[in-house]
């Protein structure tokens, strides 16, 4: 809960810095020159777990602000996969600990194929660090729960600031339009604020769906990374079984695990598909489940639909997994509370995974 409370200030400090007043981005610390970048062709993004779901949030981001193709990958399947690398490819290594041996091994493999390696991590001096050709820290501070929070939210921010230098260096962005991006990541730390005072609102959602043998997320876009994560923290925290869905998926075999009561939480905030996303809800809602949705404040439309709506800022849609999280996490914590578990030291896990 504490780590959850400094998503603010760890979001400013990553990007404290980083930044001109006028919305330049400053990162020499990339340590990659400006030719070299111009040169790429395509973006690789390796990790796993929670940093996982900040890479999908960046692929968006990349392909849409630079127009260059990106992969993700899971760290583990990386190399056995073969992936197409040379000297024009860029991958990107997100890890918190900077230790994940799954995350190092495809760095390594990366490399050895000539592409040029960026790491995201929280650990100064880590493996993946120093392996590194270039490295942006996220400035999260420790982080001791396992259950990775503000380093999520510090890695998005992270990632969108490559992505946007990588606009800013190759040209794919007009500078006020980089500039209008800047300006609305600063805007994060007071939102996510925003977000952490949904606490009780939360604390007393929680305790409705605290015994629950399942709950399904969905999400769109951006909103869908959003559900993976949601998904992850509520399993990882409560023990509950949860999967994350494209909400477009349901039709093609999740919708058959609906039933009568099951919460299904819809990441359902104010982005281009927003339609779709209602019409997905409703799909769930014809089956009898329970929705709980994450939605835009002002939406008058959603409480047609959802069962309960926990309202966020109004955030620009490739931001907003910054600030839909915060919810997420909370139910978390709170249904893991509810439950009594450990919500620090969930069973089975390592802060660190430095085995296969
Ligand atoms: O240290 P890393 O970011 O490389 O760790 C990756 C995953 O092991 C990690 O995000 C894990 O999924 C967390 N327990 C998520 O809360």
């Amino acid at each position: 809960l504490k780590e959850i409370h400094e998503q603010p200030t760890a979001i400013r400090d990553t990007l404290v810095g980083r930044t001109s007043h006028s919305g330049r981005l400053m990162l020499d610390e990339l340590r990659i020159d400006e030719d070299t970048l111009r040169d790429v062709n395509k973006v690789f993004v390796v990790a796993c777990g929670t940093a996982f779901h900040a890479g999908l949030v960046a692929k968006y981001a990349i392909e849409h602000w630079t127009r260059l193709p990106v992969e993700i990958d899971i760290a583990s399947e990386f190399r056995y996969r073969d992936p197409v690398l040379d000297a024009n490819t860029l991958t990107l290594a997100v890890s918190q600990s900077g230790e994940t041996i799954d995350t190092l091994e495809a760095l390594r493999h990366a490399c050895r194929q000539g592409s040029r390696v960026i790491a995201v991590t929280n650990t100064v001096g880590s493996s993946i660090a120093r392996e590194a050709d270039g490295i942006l820290y996220t400035h999260a501070g420790p982080e001791i729960g396992v259950a990775a929070t503000k380093t999520f939210a510090t890695q998005m921010v992270a990632l969108h600031l490559v992505a946007l230098y990588l606009a800013q260096v190759r040209g794919s962005m007009f500078p006020e339009e980089i500039a209008e991006v800047v300006g609305r990541m600063h805007d994060l730390p007071e939102q996510v604020d925003l977000a952490i005072d949904l606490d009780e609102e939360v604390r007393e959602l929680a305790a409705m769906y605290a015994d629950a043998r399942d709950v399904i997320f969905i999400g769109r876009h951006t909103g869908y990374p959003a559900a993976l994560e949601g998904a992850l923290k509520l399993k990882e925290i409560s023990y509950i079984h949860a999967e994350g869905h494209p909400a477009g998926e349901l039709k093609h075999g999740p919708i058959a695990l609906l039933e009568e009561g099951l919460p299904v939480v819809a990441v359902a905030t104010e982005c281009h598909v927003y339609g779709k996303v209602l019409s997905n809800i409703q799909e769930v809602k014809a089956r009898g489940a329970r929705v709980i949705a994450v939605a835009t404040e002002g939406d008058r439309e959603i409480g047609k639909y959802a069962d309960h709506v926990l309202f966020v800022p109004r955030t620009p849609e490739l931001l907003a997994p910054v600030v839909v999280s915060v919810p997420l996490q909370l139910l978390a914590y709170h249904v893991g509370k509810a439950r009594g578990c450990d919500v620090d030291q969930p069973r089975n896990l390592a802060k660190s995974v430095t085995v296969e």
